[in-house]
């Protein structure tokens, strides 16, 4: 049992003892579960990469102030529902810094988390005009911001863009934003699941179709700077991470402190709210906003009633990141690169075994090596390469719950201990020596 490929009859029974019929259907959690007890029956470690979670620790200027923020008390008081000044003057800097784009401290909000962001957001852009009701989804994406819709009761369309990068975007977002009923365009870049990231012509197309409609951009930056073939974390100095920003008049950023500073567990993120669209009051909002403008509904509508405001210590410590890399003292990209390396020997050793890259270019660029990538192995639907990585040991999850209509499966690398990769190497190798044809 404790030799790869693991017993089929045994995983096969703890598959079934979980009530699930394919590995490859499975969520993400379901995933998770299975190999937990594969793993407890076998004794066989996985290489785990089902879970997008971080895997380095919380940047030290951050656990710091936030130590002193308790230390000092602020726990007992309720945090301000617009942020602490600290951490709005910081965004501030840091988007300046960053994206090479100017915002009002007013505009920089913090949430618990872009989760929370996410929801705010939509929850206040689907209500500002009646007919404008609908968010359009670029796809593959992040499944749990479908579920949020679901739970509001917006409507959405998808569609995957593997087929529609560079200039055939166009055509294809004005599709849908010619019915006049998309209020906001969502999206990640760097992407999960696929890690693909927009180009700036591609951000700037999005950018002008979404004006042409008067349409809100909602750019989920989860993974801030983590484009490892560029060096984006020089404060002040070009290059900076691409963003709709700079073209886009209504956008909402969402910056979250989950990934690019490791703060997953204290759940913060800032959003940024465009000053056009901070601004911004139609008759339709007073049907659910006491408030009269955009930014003053979100932040008095949405968030007082989602949390009223944002767990008070924390803000503190995010503030201390950003401003340590604001004054050019705390590199965030340089830490994160072990998630390159990881992928980069991980990929490497999938091509080398038969498996193939599925989202493999940005244009004409290889994609990036970072927090995820997907693969697939030729000849088998995504689902079947699950099913089958299973008894080698390996697990992921399926591209079809992201919205991807591509065969084939996404991994996520930071969970993956490097004592790890040379097995990952010879259980691939092994998979392939039996599968090939
Ligand atoms: C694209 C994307 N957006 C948002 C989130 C959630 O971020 P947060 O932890 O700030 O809620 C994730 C986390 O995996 C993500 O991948």
């Amino acid at each position: 049992m404790n030799t790869i490929p693991l017993n089929k009859e045994k995983v096969d029974q703890i598959i079934s003892d979980n009530k699930i019929k394919s590995v490859g259907k499975a969520s993400i959690r379901e995933v998770k579960k299975i190999v937990d007890d594969i793993e407890k029956a076998t004794g066989i470690s996985f290489v785990r990469m089902e879970m997008g979670v971080p895997g380095l620790p919380t940047v030290k200027q951050g656990v710091d102030a936030q130590i002193k923020a308790l230390q000092d008390g602020v726990s007992a008081i309720y945090p301000d529902i617009y942020g602490t000044e600290e951490l709005k003057h910081e965004t501030t800097r840091f988007v300046k810094n960053f994206l090479d784009v100017t915002v009002p401290e007013d505009a920089c909000i913090p949430v618990t988390g872009s989760m929370q962001g996410s929801f705010a957001s939509f929850m206040t852009v689907a209500r500002m005009d009646e007919k404008k009701n609908k968010l359009l989804f670029i796809d593959p994406g992040f499944p749990v911001q479908k579920q949020q819709c679901k739970i509001l009761g917006i409507d959405i369309e998808t569609f995957d863009v593997y087929e529609y990068r560079g200039e055939k975007l166009k055509a294809k977002l004005e599709s849908y934003l010619q019915t006049g009923e998309i209020a906001g365009i969502v999206y990640s870049s760097p992407n999960n699941p696929a890690w693909f990231c927009f180009t700036e012509d591609e951000l700037q197309i999005i950018a002008e179709v979404a004006n042409k409609y008067d349409v809100i951009v909602l750019e989920d930056l989860a993974y801030f700077g983590m484009d490892f073939r560029k060096d984006y974390a020089k404060p002040g100095v070009s290059p900076f991470q691409p963003t709709v920003a700079k073209w886009a008049k209504k956008y909402i950023l969402m910056i979250s402190g989950s990934k690019a500073f490791s703060y997953a567990g204290e759940r913060i993120a800032v959003i940024v709210v465009s000053p056009e669209l901070y601004d911004w009051h139609t008759d339709y909002m007073k049907k659910y906003f006491a408030q009269d403008t955009f930014g003053r509904a979100i932040v008095y509508g949405s968030i007082y009633a989602l949390s009223s405001g944002t767990s008070h210590s924390v803000q503190y410590g995010l503030a201390a990141v950003m401003k340590a890399c604001n004054d050019g003292e705390y590199d965030f990209v340089e830490a994160l690169k072990d998630y390159k390396n990881k992928a980069n020997f991980m990929k490497t050793a999938l091509v080398e075994n038969g498996f193939e890259i599925v989202y493999d270019k940005d244009m004409n660029d290889p994609i990036a090596d970072g927090f995820y990538f997907t693969f697939n192995y030729p000849g088998m639907t995504g689902e079947q390469t699950l099913n089958e990585l299973v008894y080698y040991g390996i697990s992921a999850i399926c591209l079809d719950i992201t919205g991807s209509d591509q065969q084939g499966l996404r991994a996520c690398v930071s969970l993956v201990p490097h004592e790890l990769l040379p097995a990952f190497a010879e259980r691939v190798k092994l998979f392939n020596e039996n599968h090939k044809k």
